[in-house]
């Protein structure tokens, strides 16, 4: 038997307990339908991290709006036919103590190709997204009204399909962030200039889906610790510090801390990044790229790439020092995201307070069973080599890990775990 860890330890968040504190982060899956219906091959991608008993699970990143979808294949929760699907999704937890929270996001700039049916692609200001060389309109503030109320309507869909909770997307970059952002939002009326108004949109999401869902429904937010944009007016700490303050005074129920946005991609994605663009713009999301972008990327891509190694390295816990000064500065939990793999790693960053749980994204893809071998200290295990094939494909191909060794050590541990039923379906909860 091995010694109680304190990722077993229950959270309390809101009304909700998770039963443990290593959660997965939210992965876009790329397995939705065209447009947007829960497929079998978006939920096969969750049996295996529900089978492991993941104490929570944030979905991939949902679109609570046509005009907010960001990817191919993305999954939407933008009309009400699409909750017959979501149900499907939120069943897979039926007699499990696993807790399925809905991601709801509106992609605002950092869009692609838009949905069908959408002429315009929309910021807070109309500032060219570099990765994706997208130019958006800015929203006129007659709009924003319909872009608060799609996420309220978002968010009683996902109560209403089953799922325990929603957390709002206000990091990397997408459209509640280019509104934080100053580099990004260059209003001015009253969501542009000081932060008060750069954060006025969140909060009105925030009020109006807790103002939907009653108090008692729990509502998380995703929130950059940095943006980490050098040489452009990034959202500063300070100020993600103060917004996080507000948040949990409109009654935010808990605080996950990543960072950047897609103009500052290795921040989010610290890790190794070769054959990243030439992934990308062959099979991901950046496929449908005009040619002479995809030249200019092919060709500037190698030196980004060698440079984004040496600056963002793969770190197990590179978010913790931002973490930590939200941990310090809210009395809601927070958890931090970012290169968590290892027992070790992860029960350091909660034992030394500076965050209240920890998830993570890239090493649940590499094995979907992270939660029940990190407790049992289980050999043969996949480990990601956080090489960031799987998010270069996004967009294009399913979520997957896209390298073949530790594919093959996953199946070959599903395949034993199933056979010989090493754990019994509560383990980890005892
Ligand atoms: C394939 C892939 C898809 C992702 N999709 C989302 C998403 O939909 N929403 C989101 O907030 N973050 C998304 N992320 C970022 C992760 O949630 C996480 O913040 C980041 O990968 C750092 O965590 P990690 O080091 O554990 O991977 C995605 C990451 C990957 C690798
Ligand atoms: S492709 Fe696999 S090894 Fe590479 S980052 Fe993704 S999950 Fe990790």
């Amino acid at each position: 038997m091995t010694e109680r860890s304190v990722l077993e330890t229950p959270l309390t968040i809101g009304r909700m307990t998770a039963r443990g504190r290593l959660f997965k982060s939210a992965t876009s899956e790329t397995r939705a339908s065209t447009d947007g219906y829960v497929t079998d091959e978006l939920l096969q991608f969750y049996e295996p991290i529900i089978e492991a008993n993941t104490p929570m699970i944030v979905t991939g990143n949902l679109f609570v709006s046509a005009q907010g979808k960001s990817a191919g294949r993305q999954a939407g929760i933008d009309a009400d036919d699409k909750i017959p699907g979501l149900r499907d999704w939120t069943a897979l937890t039926r007699g499990r103590d696993v807790k399925l929270v809905a991601q709801l996001n509106h992609g605002g700039r950092q869009i692609g190709t838009p949905a069908a049916g959408v002429d315009r692609i929309v910021s807070a200001s109309d500032v060219r997204e570099p990765m994706l060389g997208t130019k958006p309109s800015p929203l006129r503030s007659d709009e924003i009204p319909m872009v608060v109320e799609s996420f309220a309507a978002a968010a009683e869909r996902a109560r209403e399909a089953g799922f325990h909770g929603v957390q709002i997307h206000a990091a990397h970059g997408y459209l509640l962030n280019q509104f934080l952002t100053p580099h990004t939002n260059r209003r001015t009326d009253t969501y542009g200039g000081s932060l008060e108004n750069r954060a006025r949109l969140l909060l009105e999401v925030l009020t109006s889906v807790r103002s939907r869902l009653g108090d008692d429904y729990p509502i998380l937010i995703k929130l950059n610790g940095t943006d980490d944009l050098p040489f452009r007016a990034g959202a500063t700490t300070e100020e993600l510090l103060r917004v996080a303050m507000w948040l949990q005074d409109e009654g935010a129920d808990a605080i996950e801390i990543s960072r950047g946005h897609y103009e500052s991609w290795p921040s989010t994605i610290q890790g190794r990044y070769k054959g990243f663009f030439r992934a990308s713009l062959t099979v991901g999301s950046g496929r449908d790229m005009p040619s002479a972008r995809k030249a200019v990327g092919r060709a500037v891509g190698p030196i980004l790439e060698y440079v984004a190694e040496r600056l963002r390295p793969p770190v197990e816990g590179f978010n913790l020092p931002y973490a930590q000064l939200f941990t310090h500065a809210l009395d809601i939990p927070v958890i931090c995201v970012g290169g968590f793999h290892t027992r070790r790693g992860m029960e350091a960053a909660i034992d030394s307070g500076k965050t209240d749980a920890v998830a993570a994204a890239r090493a649940m893809i590499a094995n979907p069973h992270l939660y029940r071998t990190v407790l049992q200290e289980t050999s043969d295990t996949p480990i990601c080599g956080y090489c960031n094939s799987c998010i270069a494909r996004h967009g294009g191909m399913p979520i997957d890990c896209y390298s073949d060794e530790i594919r093959y050590t996953r199946d070959q541990m599903l395949g034993r775990y199933r056979r010989e039923s090493i754990a019994p379906p509560n383990v980890g909860n005892q």
